[in-house]
């Protein structure tokens, strides 16, 4: 790899260390891999960057009446950041890794206004949820298997961060009830290469009401 490359990601890395240990007393960074791979199409526990999170959820806004989720949270790194903004909305990430969920719990147990679920994301109903974000959680099969089963049970508006987005966010271009609202590349950002590759998000929203 390009020695600079490296160099700045491990800087980026060591940003990242440092703001858990703030927020959330231990650090998050240690990559865990899935054994939930091949039954669900789940891939590893790695942590999103505070700086490529500061990019993509640049402009948020969330009251009291919206309600977040991070499907597939990890260690919670996501909720980390969310909580480092002030938010005053509840709070979810859902894992279905139990040892690494177990970390999320364990840390986010003194903010009352988060919820780490431990379980399968395909449980859930996403209308209790106004903005979702995904750190590429799945494969791409099983991301369209996810997109098709918002589809057929949302009643009301979301808003989608999809960071990561390069191997399956082509499967929303185009698709009834979506419309993207940004896709940017994620790689040299703040002066840091952030991701030893480079990486694109986008961000969407899908309204039921415009999806026929
Ligand atoms: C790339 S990591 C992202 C972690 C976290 N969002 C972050 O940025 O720090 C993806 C996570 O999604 C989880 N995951 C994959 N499929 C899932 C599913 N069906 N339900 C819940 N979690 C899932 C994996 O176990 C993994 O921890």
């Amino acid at each position: 790899m390009n020695p600079i490359i490296e160099l700045s990601n491990k800087i980026s890395c060591a940003i990242d260390n440092k703001k858990d240990r703030k927020i959330c007393g231990m650090e998050l960074g240690v990559f865990v891999p899935t054994p939930y791979a091949e039954s669900h199409g789940a891939t590893g526990s790695q942590a999103a960057p505070y700086i490529g999170l500061d990019k993509i959820l640049k402009g948020l806004y969330l009251t009291r009446e919206d309600s977040f989720i991070d499907i597939g949270c990890g260690k919670g790194r996501v909720i980390s950041y969310m909580v480092s903004r002030g938010f005053p909305c509840k709070l979810t990430g859902i894992e279905i890794n139990p040892d690494v969920a177990e970390v999320a719990l364990k840390w986010t147990s003194r903010y009352p206004n988060v919820e780490i679920i431990e379980g399968d994301a395909f449980g859930l109903d996403y209308n209790d949820y106004t903005v979702l974000f995904m750190y590429r959680p799945m494969e791409t099969f099983t991301f369209k298997m996810f997109i098709e089963l918002l589809e057929s049970t949302l009643t009301h508006e979301i808003k989608l961060y999809y960071y990561v987005d390069e191997q399956s966010g082509y499967y929303l271009n185009d698709r009834p009830g979506w419309t993207l609202l940004r896709r940017q590349k994620m790689h040299f950002v703040k002066g840091l290469f952030i991701h030893k590759e480079p990486q694109r998000y986008s961000v969407w929203t899908y309204s039921p009401g415009n999806a026929n």
